[in-house]
């Protein structure tokens, strides 16, 4: 018997087995129609008698068995969503979190029409990308020190016809060559080899180490180097904006606070974690 959309909706749920909650099994079920089959959740409630058709349900058998093994709906879909932008994602770049959206929105209060931006870990590209769809005229440049997120990076540009200058540089190094900029943007890697086994299996076995976590035993590690960046790269005046861990908040506030910073500010994300610095160069 050939099932229906409302029937077949239940299908999936019950299928999904890996640890999500009945909330995300419904938002991945409309995420894979959506995906596999081009059927909105609109569609979905005014057609929901309509039959399913048996490619449908392959291509969707096919990625609920990857979804049970842990592999993530970006990986499947290689889609991830980040603010206004589609970007093409893959397992070498970390899938976009909507944490650093909000990253985004904070630089976008002070972001003047023209103004010079680096982003220093640029992974997929989706927060130069974002800003640059924001601001046309602003100038951007992100860097990574992976080549394979860099061709990520380069692809979303040119599918999304934005004019980012993706660079593979690494942050250990100067990079006076780069010039001046009027914000400093950055989401490093920020998680603690300590804290691996408090992951979830899909971020671990998935998503890049380089990307995750810092390689050293010190959690502030980037944050440091970072410092030593903004001394170099960063106009008088100018912000930096950096996503963080929230256990480490105040010890990377006070790398900051020298006669080279004002205004140092911590600030929450909207699950109210102290995720943000913020800071203007003195
Ligand atoms: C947490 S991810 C952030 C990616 C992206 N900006 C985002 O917010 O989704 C950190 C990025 O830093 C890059 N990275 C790690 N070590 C680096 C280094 N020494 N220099 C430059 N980039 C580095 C990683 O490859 C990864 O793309």
């Amino acid at each position: 018997m050939k099932l229906n959309l409302f029937n077949y909706k239940s299908e999936v749920v019950d299928a999904l087995q890996y640890n999500f909650s009945l909330r995300e099994k419904e938002q991945i079920f409309f995420s894979l129609i959506s995906h596999f089959g081009s059927i909105s959740k609109v569609d979905f409630l005014i057609s929901s008698s309509n039959e399913v058709s048996e490619k449908l349900e392959k291509d969707i058998l096919n990625a609920i068995g990857k979804l049970n093994q842990g592999i993530p709906l970006q990986h499947i879909t290689q889609i991830g969503y980040f603010r206004d932008l589609e970007l093409f994602v893959n397992e070498n770049v970390l899938i976009p979190r909507p944490e650093t959206e909000e990253l985004v929105s904070l630089v976008l209060e002070e972001l003047s029409s023209h103004a010079k931006v680096l982003d220093l870990g640029t992974g997929s590209g989706c927060i130069s990308l974002s800003i640059k769809s924001e601001f046309p005229e602003a100038i951007i440049t992100g860097i990574d020190l992976s080549e394979k997120a860099l061709e990520v990076a380069k692809q979303n540009g040119q599918k999304l016809d934005l004019d980012v200058s993706f660079l593979h540089l690494s942050m250990t190094e100067k990079l006076t060559q780069l010039g001046m900029f009027d914000i400093l943007i950055s989401n490093p890697p920020y998680i603690g080899k300590e804290e691996e086994k408090e992951l979830d299996d899909n971020v671990v076995l998935h998503e890049p180490h380089m990307a995750l976590f810092s390689d050293t035993e010190d959690p502030l590690y980037f944050y440091k180097l970072i410092y030593e960046r903004a001394l170099d790269n960063l106009v008088d005046g100018g912000f930096l904006f950096l996503e963080l861990h929230e256990n480490y908040s105040e010890s990377t506030k006070q790398i900051f606070i020298t006669n080279e910073f004002k205004d140092v500010e911590i600030l929450t994300d909207l699950q109210g974690k102290l995720r943000f610095l913020k800071a203007q160069k003195a």
